[in-house]
């Protein structure tokens, strides 16, 4: 007889590290907002992984910033307005979303949990929320979308492209993602280099061997270049392929799909994001973890907006963590929000079942917050801020 239970395979961590943690997929009791999932995921995780999963560059400025900025914003209530009929749904790219709450990109969710990336998009589409895959994801694209796609309740499912050095291969990423069925390409443009992230090299955080960017195995290892005395290792070297505005006209000469930019923060930047032919922006200081003392999002939110005039649709994450984080966000002319950390915090506490929880409370607290400040639906939101 086949045994039943037995080793699980799917479980890529060593067996040592099985031993110490259980697969977590039962959600701890307890937990009632994000910031409970925070706290809880930080008594699971290894020190050096909860440092690259939560830190930030430098002074963490930014990072703290992003979620202080959308706590200050105040909120005025109006009272005995009418509530019955009331939604959350908005419009986006053409369809219609139950909710405005997409799942950030985020890289190696293997460290979270086994089930990784499967695991958030299993719950991400069955709490209707958009999904966005990093091109550094753990799990490959196509497997990804496998677990995505087929619920019917989903909401968009775009793939985040980190523009390769080869841009053959960049090529053959992004025919890979159209051919799997994702609907949109989120083009990354803050992070051409990584930030000083010293938090995450002071724990000597280092990927191990069971996690690694699968949707990447056939790229070439970046070889240095023979530098010259007096030239950069930086400018001539890693950065001699870097992207520049004529690769976003040359993506969109190569894909059918829309193309939204993320990571932008400066007016001008949203000015010729539109003038390139992007289908929308995501304004993103990349969660506080590239450049360190960029403004909060909240803050460059309603610039971006003002610029734009609503030619694209204008999304933004970093630090939203809160119902009323995700309303003040819409308040100011967000077309919808993305969530990051919280994510991985769920699916670290408890796999899927962990994220579906995290997407929940805050979709619940959404509705509260719209009941208690009088908007029956989003539309409305820009009437509550104080
Ligand atoms: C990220 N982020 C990110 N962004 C991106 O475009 N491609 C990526 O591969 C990653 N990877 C990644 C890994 C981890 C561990 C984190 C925390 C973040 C940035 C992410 O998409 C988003 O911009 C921020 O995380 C949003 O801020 P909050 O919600 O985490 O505060
Ligand atoms: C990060 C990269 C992968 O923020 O975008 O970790």
């Amino acid at each position: 007889m086949t045994a039943l239970i037995g080793p699980d395979t799917t479980d890529p961590r060593s067996a040592a590290d099985r031993q110490h943690r259980p697969i977590a997929s039962a959600l701890p009791q307890g937990l009632v907002s994000l910031l409970d999932h925070e706290q809880h995921a930080h008594t699971l995780l290894p020190e050096a992984v909860w440092a690259y999963f939560n830190g930030g560059a430098a002074d963490e400025t930014t990072l703290r910033a992003n979620a202080q900025a959308w706590q200050t914003l105040e909120l005025l209530p109006r009272v005995l307005r009418p509530l019955a009929g009331g939604h959350t749904r908005v419009q986006l790219l053409g369809r219609t979303l139950a909710h405005p709450i997409l799942v950030a990109p985020m890289a190696h969710q293997g460290l979270a949990h086994p089930h990784g990336e499967h695991a958030t998009a299993l719950a991400a589409a069955a709490l209707g929320a958009g999904l966005v895959v990093s091109t550094q994801a753990s799990t490959r694209l196509e497997d990804v979308a496998h677990s995505y796609l087929p619920d019917a309740d989903r909401g968009p499912l775009w793939f985040q492209l980190y523009i390769q050095p080869d841009r053959g291969l960049t090529c053959e990423l992004v025919q890979r993602a159209e051919a799997a069925g994702y609907e949109a390409l989120v083009l990354t443009v803050d992070a051409p280099v990584q930030g000083a992230r010293d938090r995450e090299r002071r724990a000597g955080f280092v990927l191990p061997a069971q996690v690694s960017a699968a949707n990447l195995t056939s790229m070439p290892v970046p070889t240095q270049a023979l530098l010259q005395p007096g030239q950069s290792a930086l400018f001539d070297g890693l950065l001699a392929h870097a992207p520049t505005w004529d690769d976003v006209a040359w993506l969109r000469s190569i894909t059918h799909l829309p193309v939204l930019l993320k990571g932008i923060t400066h007016p001008a930047d949203a000015v010729e994001a539109v003038r390139c032919g992007a289908a929308g922006i995501i304004a993103s200081n990349h969660g506080g973890r590239t450049l360190d003392t960029i403004p909060a999002t909240a803050r460059l939110l309603p610039r971006v907006v003002q610029v734009v005039q609503g030619d694209v649709p204008v999304l933004v994450d970093g630090g939203i963590r809160r119902g009323t984080d995700v309303l003040k966000a819409m308040a100011l002319g967000a077309s919808a929000v993305l969530v990051g950390r919280p994510i991985l915090h769920g699916l670290t506490n408890a796999g899927a079942t962990g994220v579906a929880h995290v997407i929940r409370l805050l979709r619940d607290e959404l509705e509260m917050a719209m009941a208690l400040t009088g908007c029956r639906t989003l539309a409305d939101a820009h009437l509550t801020l104080a």
